[in-house]
């Protein structure tokens, strides 16, 4: 949309990444139609677990359809490479930066110059905190205190059923002051609270890292003589987890109820083993959603200051697990 001088649009085109790259024309109805399309500044900020892989591929393939270019740097679990990706996406004047933040504090001065560029943000699947909420337009992605609270009802109606008595639960959590992190502790606590027989005896970050989640299961293991529930705030520490529970000689899904959050097609097909009780959804096809709010930004319409995807809970109680779709994660 904005007119930029040849030597950047130049510069970019090696740095586009997908078909959405652009090309210096000498068509000039080619030229014309490349002006309607946008240019998104983006930063992944990692590859930690398949539910980002997807959610990177999501993003792709949804600018590639609606015909935005692509700006895509993957900070690789580090913030301050997100910072650098969002400050090179300020000098080139895309039109919108959209990233998801491995944590949610000390991003005020970069987005104070983006604002000051005019560029309009947008944080995905994970938000921000900051004292000035002007500083970005708006989050898309899943709601995690919701998810947190789901894992704990299912906890809550399982001891019920089976009328379970005393349980002590230990959590993994995702990486600290992350969005997920933070809120599906947050969720699960306030679902548990006021229920006597409920411990949450431990909780571990794993940094949403399968062999962290599994160290992590292994020193709780050691430090504590009994352990009834696993709650995980990622499949993939769950994944990691279940191998340190089973060498330990112990049945997850039996010894141990697993709860775990994502929905990888790992993860179902251990609940239909009867090695996971309950999966929490959490979606990472949200590509689309990204790139109609990003068009709608650039076009200067205003945006919902959150916008949430639609998740399930899938558990051991569910009738026919058979019928759940592949995944594609
Ligand atoms: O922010 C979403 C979380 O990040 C997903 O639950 C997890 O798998 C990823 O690392």
């Amino acid at each position: 949309m904005k007119r930029r001088g040849m030597a950047a649009v130049l510069a970019l085109c090696m740095l586009l990444t997908g078909c959405g790259a652009r090309r210096p024309t000498e068509d000039a109805s080619e030229e014309a139609a490349q002006d309607q399309s946008i240019l998104l500044g983006f930063s992944q900020l990692g590859w930690e677990s398949a539910w980002r892989l997807a959610n990177s591929e999501s993003i792709k393939e949804a600018a590639e359809r609606a015909g935005v270019s692509l700006m895509y740097e993957n900070a690789e679990q580090k913030q301050d490479r997100q910072i650098k990706a969002i400050r090179s996406f300020i000098a080139y004047q895309v039109d919108v930066i959209a990233f998801s933040p491995i944590v949610e504090t000390g991003w005020d001065n970069v987005l104070q110059e983006a604002k000051d560029a005019g560029i309009p943000v947008l944080t995905t699947d994970r938000m921000v905190e900051t004292g000035d909420e002007s500083l970005y337009a708006g989050f898309i992605g899943s709601d995690f205190y919701t998810e947190g609270l789901h894992a704990g009802e299912f906890l809550i109606e399982k001891a019920r059923r089976e009328n379970l008595g005393e349980l002590n639960i230990v959590e993994l959590s995702g990486t600290l002051d992350s969005t997920p992190m933070l809120q599906r502790a947050e969720g699960f606590r306030d679902a548990i609270a006021g229920q006597q027989n409920l411990h949450l005896i431990d909780s571990m970050s794993g940094d949403f890292l399968r062999p962290k989640g599994k160290e992590c299961m292994k020193v709780l293991l050691e430090k504590y003589e009994r352990i009834d529930v696993l709650y995980s705030h990622n499949d993939a520490m769950t994944l990691g987890a279940i191998a340190a529970l089973e060498e330990a000689g112990l049945k997850p899904g039996e010894d141990v109820i697993i709860i775990t959050v994502d929905g990888e097609q790992a993860a179902i097909d251990l609940l239909k083993e009867g090695k996971i009780n309950c999966v929490i959804e959490c979606k990472p096809q949200i590509g689309d959603m990204v790139m109609e709010l990003a068009q709608k930004l650039a076009a200067g319409e205003e945006i919902p200051r959150c916008t949430y995807s639609e998740e399930q809970v899938f558990t051991e109680y569910d009738a026919d697990l058979d019928s759940i779709p592949p995944r594609g994660y």
